[in-house]
């Protein structure tokens, strides 16, 4: 595939475009990465004129970009680029307007739409109406994809009568960050990690996605979302099988997809008393007094915003070596990592003389911070006439430190680059989405037929007790 001439952004004037999307185009364009001539048009409801859409990009640009690349040149050489052709896309009547509007398409098209569900299907059969969606158009998907399989399934379909799957890229932000590549650099780039990487030599996993946030004004899509499908179903999945899969023989998107896929394959269902589920109340978030969900939402609810998960992997490798899973609102800190917890030596030589050990564990935390740590025993200095002291000390590679110069870049840059040059191996196919829905949907039939609520819990904890005891009673804690 070669890359785009034109990118045109459905939901141009939304919060997702301003907060990130222009912000990142803005960072493409800054470092010379798109082609000079790649037009951005942008499209949604509001009466727009070109020049209306590059004053609201502006002002998005001054609200989110560092002040330091605050730079007015290049700002205005940015706004250049920028079109916007008004549309409701409800109906298929403006995309004639918006095929005109684009003229000259031969140079391919890279879509990029983030709008309500609703929209989808009417939008994909605008697209094709207008002859917007031939063999040299591809559509980047953003979520919600549906709120099950069915669903899912429904929205798949409708892209599909318009798209082949190859043309098809379906967005889960996380795999745009740095560290969540990072890890298939550090299993795969590696020899010391991959001979340990199972369950000869793995006890468990955590992977924590936990936010302070609460509701961000989303009060509708969330309530009718949830923890599960609004995390769970897509990141968590998405970093539990980069975690557990096999080496794909290439780095690339058949090889890699079809690795992932094999893993949300084998997850086993859940049973009842392996989840939790939980619901924030009010508490402290950082010494700052914060309201609980249903003083938030302005009713009561039974959506969840926490959710704890022992999710197991049926296969060779991690027969007996259960994956942790817990991510939540409202929580005591913003937190994204993954845990793995090796097993113990076979044999502790030191215990004569006092030594104690602790297993090994990586942790690899992908927010705030990025760092790879390693957990290793080590000897206190000293003459040991008392016995042997050993310690718990870190290995500590610090991306941030280690790559000090690059800058930290927003998980979009990485996926619209890819979606304009048409690489989908950072993006979700079809049988990826649907193997996470089938095991999502198990979980929720679980929780209707057995009737689970939520169980409450203080904002700015860790979530109810029943999530703290899901892996005590397995003798395990999670790291905190
Ligand atoms: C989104 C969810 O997909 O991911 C949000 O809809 C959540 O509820 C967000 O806050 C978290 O993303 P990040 O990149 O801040 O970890």
């Amino acid at each position: 595939m070669t890359a785009s001439s034109i990118l045109l952004l459905f939901g141009a004037t939304g919060d997702l475009s301003r907060r990130m999307l222009l912000p990142s185009l803005f960072a493409l364009h800054e470092e010379n990465l798109v082609p000079d001539d790649l037009r951005i048009v942008g499209t949604a409801r509001s009466e727009l004129s070109d020049q209306g859409f590059r004053e609201f990009a502006a002002e998005a640009l001054t609200e989110y970009l560092p002040d330091d690349r605050q730079d007015s040149a290049t700002i205005a050489s940015f706004l250049e680029r920028l079109e916007y052709q008004p549309l409701d896309a409800s109906t298929v009547e403006g995309f004639d307007d918006l095929a005109k509007k684009l003229g000259d398409i031969s140079g391919g098209i890279a879509i990029f739409l983030s709008t309500a569900p609703f929209l989808f299907e009417p939008t994909i059969k605008g697209l094709a109406s207008a002859g917007l969606a031939g063999p040299n158009v591809r559509i980047g998907l953003e979520k919600p994809l549906g709120n099950d399989l069915e669903s899912s399934r429904v929205i798949n379909d409708a892209v599909a009568a318009a798209f082949d799957e190859d043309r098809i890229f379906r967005i889960d932000h996380y795999l745009g960050k740095e560290t969540v590549q990072n890890l298939m650099a550090l299993r795969f780039a590696n020899m010391m990690f991959e001979p340990l990487w199972n369950a000869n030599g793995i006890e468990h996993v955590q992977i924590t996605v936990s936010e302070t946030v609460g509701l961000e004004g989303r009060h509708d899509f969330y309530d009718e979302t949830g923890a599960l499908r609004d995390m769970v179903q897509n990141h968590m999945l998405q970093l539990l099988a980069l975690t557990a899969m096999e080496a794909p023989a290439d780095f690339d998107a058949t090889s890699v997809r079809d690795e992932k896929v094999k893993v949300l394959r084998s997850l086993r269902p859940v049973a009842a008393d392996e989840m939790v589920r939980g619901q924030y109340r009010s508490g402290a978030i950082d010494g700052a007094a914060v309201e609980g969900y249903p003083d938030d939402l302005g009713e009561e609810s039974r959506t969840e915003t926490f959710v704890a998960i022992k999710a197991h992997v049926d296969n060779w490798r991690w027969q007996g070596v259960p994956f942790y899973l817990r991510t939540g609102k409202r929580m005591q800190e913003r937190r994204s990592e993954i845990v793995v917890q090796f097993k113990d030596v076979p044999h502790n030589i030191f215990a004569r003389r006092g030594g104690k050990l602790v297993a090994n564990r990586l942790v690899i935390r992908l927010q705030p911070e990025e760092y790879v740590r390693l957990m290793v025993m080590a000897k206190q200095p000293g003459m040991d006439r008392e016995g042997v002291t050993l310690r718990e000390v870190p290995l500590d590679l610090s991306l941030t430190q280690a790559f000090a110069r690059a800058r930290r870049r927003i998980a979009y840059e990485r996926l619209l680059l890819d979606l304009i040059d048409g690489d989908p191996t950072l993006f979700v196919r079809r049988d990826e989405v649907e193997a996470q829905w089938r095991w999502i949907d198990a979980i929720r039939n679980v929780w209707a037929e057995q009737d689970v609520e939520p169980k409450p819990y203080g904002s700015g904890s860790w979530g109810p007790s029943a999530a703290i005891a899901l892996a005590e009673r397995d003798g395990r804690s999670w790291h905190e």
